[in-house]
Parts: structure tokens; sequence; C-alpha cells
């Protein structure tokens, strides 16, 4: 059987849901999959950094308190994440890229994916921040190098969005994608329907962990921003920028206009939308609307998130399921990683390429 070696960027809660996921369940996971998962590298910025390309022994990291893991005591570990070094130098196949998202210029996980791909590696990535960003730009680099960028995990976690559009829509048209891809608004908006003030109501979903201390990236709709560009580029062939993309929050709606329209049968959500016009033109934004009982969206409840995409031979298809969680979003990168091994395992021919190893059953 072969494996796979990966280098972790970030050591917060999606990577080390990975982390988790290949240490509990690696030789379930190898059995299904058809590969085996080894890290050779961690990074992170707090943490610092550990090396060791005979395999990390990722049980005694796992059981440390995240804020309290230092990497820098253990035997090929260091104080600092030397990300630039980890990422070009260390052998390993998949780059995992999963620092925070910077919605304004991407950095530094920009940096890191750019790194990645020009040292013919790998990447997949669950930061919404390079992708929708500088995802064609980054999709040509890989090409170049003869890698796989994959970022399944940046639209809806691991809910399978953009690979369906990209595998199981083939000989269809996309005209136009709509989503709630925000569980975190979507929660108060329903809350504020059951009679919650908007201040409660934040209080409530910080609470239960659905949003950040500081909420204003999911209350004024920059996340699904950039979730729209990233599905916009991807599933419509356009290249939009921040500034292409009108956006309008959740946050100038009264709870009165929730319940009034609660009451004609009407449903306050925050859309995400692109739609392809006959010039090949894309119009695409971010606002509130009041949909119909009958709207293939007006459902989506609680945390819940949803992507209706409109096709010319089927209509329109939805695909819901969560839209974040560190382990849904972990499952993401290991679809990525299939992704890669279903695109690169039988390929030999270019050198340079890293392939597929032969190992041990794990
Ligand atoms: N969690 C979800 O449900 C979800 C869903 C979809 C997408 N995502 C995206 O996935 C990414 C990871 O999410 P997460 O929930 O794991 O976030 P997180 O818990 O905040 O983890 C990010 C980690 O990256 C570290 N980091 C920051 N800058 C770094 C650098 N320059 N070098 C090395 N490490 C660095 C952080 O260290 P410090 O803590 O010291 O800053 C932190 O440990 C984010 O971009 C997020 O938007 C998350």
């Amino acid at each position: 059987m072969g494996r796979y070696d990966l280098a972790l960027i970030g050591f917060g809660g999606v990577n080390r849901a990975l982390a988790e996921l290949i240490s509990r369940n690696g030789e379930r996971l190898a059995e299904d999959l058809g590969f085996a998962l080894r890290v050779v590298a961690i990074t992170d910025l707090r943490a610092g950094s550990l090396v060791d390309t005979d395999g990390i022994e990722l049980a005694p990291l796992l059981a440390t308190e995240p804020g309290k893991l230092d990497l820098a005591g253990l035997a090929g570990g260091s104080a600092d994440p030397r990300n630039e070094w980890v990422i070009r130098e260390v052998p390993a196949d998949i780059v995992v890229e999963a620092t925070f998202t910077n919605p304004t210029d991407g950095e530094p996980a920009l940096s890191h994916v750019r790194w990645a791909l020009e040292a013919d590696k790998h990447v997949c990535t669950t930061n919404k921040g390079p992708v929708a960003l500088a995802g064609r730009a980054l999709k040509q680099l890989a090409a170049e190098h003869g890698v796989s960028f994959e970022f399944e995990g940046s639209v809806l976690s691991g809910t399978p969005v953009l690979r369906t559009a990209q595998r199981m829509f083939g000989g269809l048209e996309i005209t136009g994608v709509q989503g709630i891809m925000n569980g975190t608004s979507n929660y108060i908006l329903g809350r504020l329907e059951e009679g919650l003030e908007l201040s409660a109501a934040i209080a409530e979903a910080q609470d239960l962990g659905y949003a950040e201390a500081d909420p204003t990236a999911d209350i004024e709709g920059h996340d699904v921003q950039l979730k729209v560009m990233i599905l916009a580029n991807e599933v419509l062939g356009a290249d939009l920028r921040r500034e292409d993309v009108f956006r309008e929050g959740i946050s100038a709606i009264t709870p009165d206009e929730v319940r009034d329209a609660a009451r004609k049968g009407l449903r306050w959500k925050l859309v995400g939308s692109a739609i392809r016009h006959e010039d090949g033109g894309v119009d695409a934004r971010v606002a509130p609307l009041a949909l119909p009982a009958h709207h293939p969206l007006a459902g989506v409840s609680g945390p819940l998130n949803a992507v209706a995409f409109q096709t010319d031979l089927l209509g329109t298809v939805t695909v819901s399921g969560p839209g974040a969680g560190r382990i849904e979003t972990a499952y993401a990168l290991l679809s990525d990683i299939t992704a890669i091994h279903q695109r690169h395992a039988d390929d030999h021919a270019a050198p340079t390429r890293p392939v597929l190893k032969e190992t041990h059953r794990v």
C-alpha cells in the first residue's frame, strides 16, 4: 500500500482534527482509501515546529491541551514555526495549509501555498483567503509544477459543494449559484424569528461556539463574500475581486422585520449568490433576502448550510450539510488528499513530481 507524507501548516482546530483522524482511525482509513497517511512536519505560530521524516508520533501531541503544546523541547522541534524552510525543504508529498483566513491579502497562507507549489508539492487548504484572492494564479502555478491545489473545505467545510459541481455536473451548464454559507448568521436569524433580540442571539451563538468573540465577519457578510468569490470563480468561470461582490450583512435587520416576514410565510436568510448573464458577465452579491417557503434554501435552518446550483438540464440542484466544525473541515482535507491520490497515483511520468511511496500496511 502507498503512503503520503504530510506537512501540517497551522496546528489549530482543523489540522489538529486531521491529526486526530490519522492517529485514531489511520488503519481503517488506509483500508478504505487505499493509501496511508503520515505526518512528517507540523508548524504553528504559538507551538513552534516539529520535523521527523520517519513520521511524527501524534498521540502525545494530541494528548496535550492545544494552548499548552510546545514543540521546541522535542527532538526535531523548534520554537520558530520555520514555515518557509519546512514547506520548501522537508520532504513531504502534501502541504496542508490551515492557518487563519486573511480576507485582505490572503497572507501568510498565500505565501505558504506558493512556496509549496514551487517546491513541487501538492497543497490542500481550508483557508478561504488564498483561494478567493488568488485561486486562478495558484491553480496555474500548480499546473506548471505538475501538482494539485485542492480546497474543498474553503466552502461549506466537508460538505462536497465544489467537487459536486466539478465532477458530477459534466454536460450540465451551471448558470447560477445561491447559498446559505454562514451557519452563525443563519442561526442568529432563526433565533430572531423566535423572539430574541440581535445582541442576545449573538451572545447565545457565542456561548454555543458558533460565533467568534468578534462576530463581524459572520454578521456583516465578509465570510460569505469570500465564499461567493470562490464559487463564482470555480463554478461559473468568473475572475472576481472582493470589490466586485456587493456585500450587506444582517445587522440592520430588526427582529420585528424577521417576525413580520415569518407571519407572512417568508424567512429572512443571508444569501450569497452569483448569476451568469447571457453576455458572460457574472453578478455576485451577499445580502439578506426574505425567501418564500417553497424556495430550496428557505428550510435551511440553524448552523446547517446549503448551496443551490441553477442548471440548464436539471433545474435547481441543492447540496446541503454542515458548513463548519473542526472534524467536518478536517474531512474536507481528507477528501482533498483522496482527490490528489486519484489524480496522481498512477502518474509516474514526471520524475520531479511526488508520487505514492511504497510502504507496509499501517
Ligand atoms: N474551523 C472551521 O469550522 C473551519 C471551516 C472552514 C474553513 N476553516 C478555515 O480553516 C483554517 C483553519 O481553521 P481553524 O479552525 O483550525 O483555525 P484556528 O483554530 O485558529 O487554527 C489556526 C492555527 O494556525 C496558527 N497560525 C496562524 N498563523 C500561522 C503562521 N504564520 N504559521 C503557522 N501557524 C500559524 C494559529 O496559531 P495561533 O493560535 O498562535 O495564532 C492556529 O494554531 C482557517 O483559515 C479557517 O478560516 C475553518
